[in-house]
């Protein structure tokens, strides 16, 4: 094969790797500070349900501007627990995006509603308010939009859609903490916000999530539902010598242990550097693939300020010899950690099987899906990192391009 002048040999072809070990596309970062914090509730009386939990709900709440936080074992559960809150229940709908991780729509199910999914718009992924404001119906009860890889979703569009229909937006923002949307943080704008501190988000506890709020009614339910349906906490009745407590409704063990607490605690303190650390990832990334063929890098609309959990390029088929399939390959055995985000969540076996889901249905989506691919992207990155990651992209795209 005539190689063209300067173009190296893919390590897919048997060329050297741009890297000699794997760069993971997420991490944590760790230090003293935060083992110490773990160390010193190892060393105290409680693990769980102790002061860390307030403390940390607290710090948490004033950071991103709401009232409240009520802290959950992740994500996932807080998910969950908002959609109680909500009031979603067998017969109620929720609108949500395919365009997330399949916890987005599966905490409508775990309390026997419907997801009803709505397309998104081609620029950012994210829910598209007018596809929404379609597929409102005398059942919906809330709207779930998502801020995709750490860019916010049109929040004002759906709290104005909500307010008009009495429905509650419940907003995912597990990808966005940090985020800024018209000049406000995410978590103080939405009725409730969703965040998850997995080790590859902007904060890491372990696992462990928090849903914000400046409801009051809708703390109570959201205390409740993650502990088993109780009203009061173990600490409470220790502290004032009772034994007496009352389950009230069903819940279930969704506490967030004290040691995550006190970890969350001390990675917050690093939250603002770790954000302009990824904003920096970001506008490096962007300035160099502008102008390299084949690539697409992610938009950001004009009044938003994304919190870069992911940085998802998106490969034009138009321009390329080769399709998304072969892209990854080529980057993966450059010792690129690519990933995609995401397979549409309605395209699962699960949602196939139940729902009858064939694929169509949702084309920004799934066109946006066949394209996508997930560069590393974590604070802890080194500028060698940074430039690994760009040379192996360029190296790819100039052998793919037509
Ligand atoms: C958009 C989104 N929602 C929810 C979750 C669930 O969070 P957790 O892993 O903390 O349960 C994730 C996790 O990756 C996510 O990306």
């Amino acid at each position: 094969m005539v190689m063209p002048k300067n173009q190296e040999v893919l390590a897919v072809n048997g060329g050297s790797p741009v890297r000699k070990t794997l760069l993971p596309y997420g991490r944590q970062s760790i230090d003293e500070d935060d083992i110490r914090a773990v160390e010193d509730v190892l060393r105290s009386d409680w693990l769980t349900t102790g002061p860390k939990v307030g403390e940390f709900e607290e710090a948490l709440a004033a950071w991103v501007g709401a009232k409240y936080a009520v802290a959950f074992s992740s994500g996932t559960a807080a998910l969950h627990g908002a959609a109680f809150a909500a009031g979603l229940k067998p017969g109620a709908e929720a609108i949500t995006s395919p365009m997330s991780f399949a916890a987005t729509a599966n905490c409508v199910l775990h309390q026997g509603g419907r997801v009803v999914f709505a397309d998104v718009c081609s620029d950012t992924l994210n829910l598209d308010p007018e596809r929404v404001g379609e597929r409102i119906t005398p059942q919906t009860r809330a709207l779930l939009p998502v801020d995709y890889a750490g860019h916010p979703a049109d929040l004002d569009s759906f709290v104005a859609l909500a307010e008009r229909h009495g429905l509650t937006v419940i907003e995912d923002a597990c990808h966005a903490l940090g985020a800024e949307y018209r000049g406000r943080r995410t978590g103080g704008i939405a009725h409730m916000s969703i965040f998850s501190f997995h080790p590859v988000k902007h904060l890491a506890a372990g696992e462990g999530g928090m849903v914000t709020t400046d409801r009051a009614d809708l703390v109570e339910s959201l205390r409740r539902f993650r502990n088993h349906g109780i009203s009061s906490d173990a600490r409470q009745r220790q502290t004032s010598g009772q034994w007496h407590y009352e389950m009230v409704l069903l819940g279930f063990n969704y506490r967030l242990t004290d040691i995550a607490c006190a970890l969350g605690l001390s990675q917050l303190k690093k939250l603002e550097a770790n954000l302009a650390r990824r904003r920096e990832i970001a506008t490096r990334y962007t300035s160099a693939f502008r102008e390299v063929a084949g690539i697409i890098p992610p938009s950001v609309r004009p009044d938003v300020k994304p919190a870069w959990h992911l940085y998802p390029i998106r490969v034009d088929r138009s321009k390329l010899t080769a399709d998304r399939g072969r892209v990854f390959r080529a980057l993966r055995a450059e010792n690129i950690g690519v990933n995609v985000h995401y397979i549409p969540i309605h395209l699962h076996a699960y949602y196939r099987d139940q729902f009858g889901y064939k694929g169509g249905e949702y084309p920004v989506a799934e066109d946006a899906y066949e394209q996508l691919v997930s560069l590393p992207m974590f604070h802890g990155m080194s500028e060698q990192d940074v430039d690994d990651v760009i040379h192996a992209v360029k190296k790819v795209m100039a052998h793919f391009v037509e």
